[in-house]
């Protein structure tokens, strides 16, 4: 009597307990669902950059490179990762400008030289693509990254855009509509 009484007891709080786990799992995805990632500023404000470097791909964020390494990429629009990509030279200028200013080492913090001497470790010194950077490799080695690839069809991981939605707003924690909806 006294062992069935217990289990009783055990069982109710384990319902009870599970019931409780859904519904706030529940709530927590629904919320989710709920902000609506269009309303966010887009973190790319500058007009010629936005018109610009948004043709082909979407714009990224100057803060992901260099200094240097927007000026190298801005040093050879002729051949711009095998296309050309030319533009008015008063304009691109601007955009240098624009990209360099935000470049992550511009305001020479102690987080960017952390993250610059970690990168010259590995022999990556001021990279043009955002792909190489360690940071990059290290989220995308995963099978999860895998199998979006094969999902959207896009074998590159260089236009973010293709898998993080939200991108250009600086989110790229969660795939709406895409496994399962709003969280990973
Ligand atoms: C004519 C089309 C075109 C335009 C316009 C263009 N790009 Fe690109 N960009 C490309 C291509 C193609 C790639 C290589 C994509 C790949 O490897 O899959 C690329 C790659 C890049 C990458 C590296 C992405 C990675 O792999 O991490 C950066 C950074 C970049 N572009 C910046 C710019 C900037 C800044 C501008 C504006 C000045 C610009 N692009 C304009 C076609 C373009
Ligand atoms: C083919 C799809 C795809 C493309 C393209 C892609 N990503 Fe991702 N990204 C993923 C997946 C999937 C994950 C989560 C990997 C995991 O958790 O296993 C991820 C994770 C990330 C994370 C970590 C998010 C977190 O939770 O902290 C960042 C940051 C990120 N990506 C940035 C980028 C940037 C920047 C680009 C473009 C230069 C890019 N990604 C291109 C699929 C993609």
């Amino acid at each position: 009597m006294g062992v069935n009484l217990i289990n009783l007891m055990f069982s109710v709080r384990t319902v009870v307990l599970t019931v409780a786990m859904a519904i706030s799992a529940n709530a927590l995805a629904a919320e989710k669902a709920a902000i609506d990632y269009s309303k966010y500023p887009i973190s790319v404000q500058d007009e010629a950059t936005r018109s610009e470097c948004g043709d082909c791909h979407m714009v990224f964020p100057p803060n992901r490179l260099t200094m240097n390494g927007w000026k190298k990429i801005m040093s050879n629009l002729g051949n711009h990762f095998g296309e050309d990509a030319t533009i008015d030279a008063a304009k691109a200028k601007k955009i240098e400008t624009y990209l360099v200013a935000n470049a992550f080492d511009a305001k020479d913090s102690v987080p960017a030289k952390m993250r610059l001497a970690q990168w010259k470790k590995k022999g990556i010194v001021d990279p043009i693509r955002i792909t190489e950077t360690p940071g990059w490799q290290r989220h995308h080695k995963t099978k999860k990254y895998k199998l979006m690839s094969a999902d959207v069809g896009y074998e590159r991981g260089s236009n973010c855009i293709k898998c993080h939605k939200d991108a250009e707003r600086g989110m790229y924690e969660e795939f709406p509509g895409m496994y399962g909806g709003g969280g990973d």
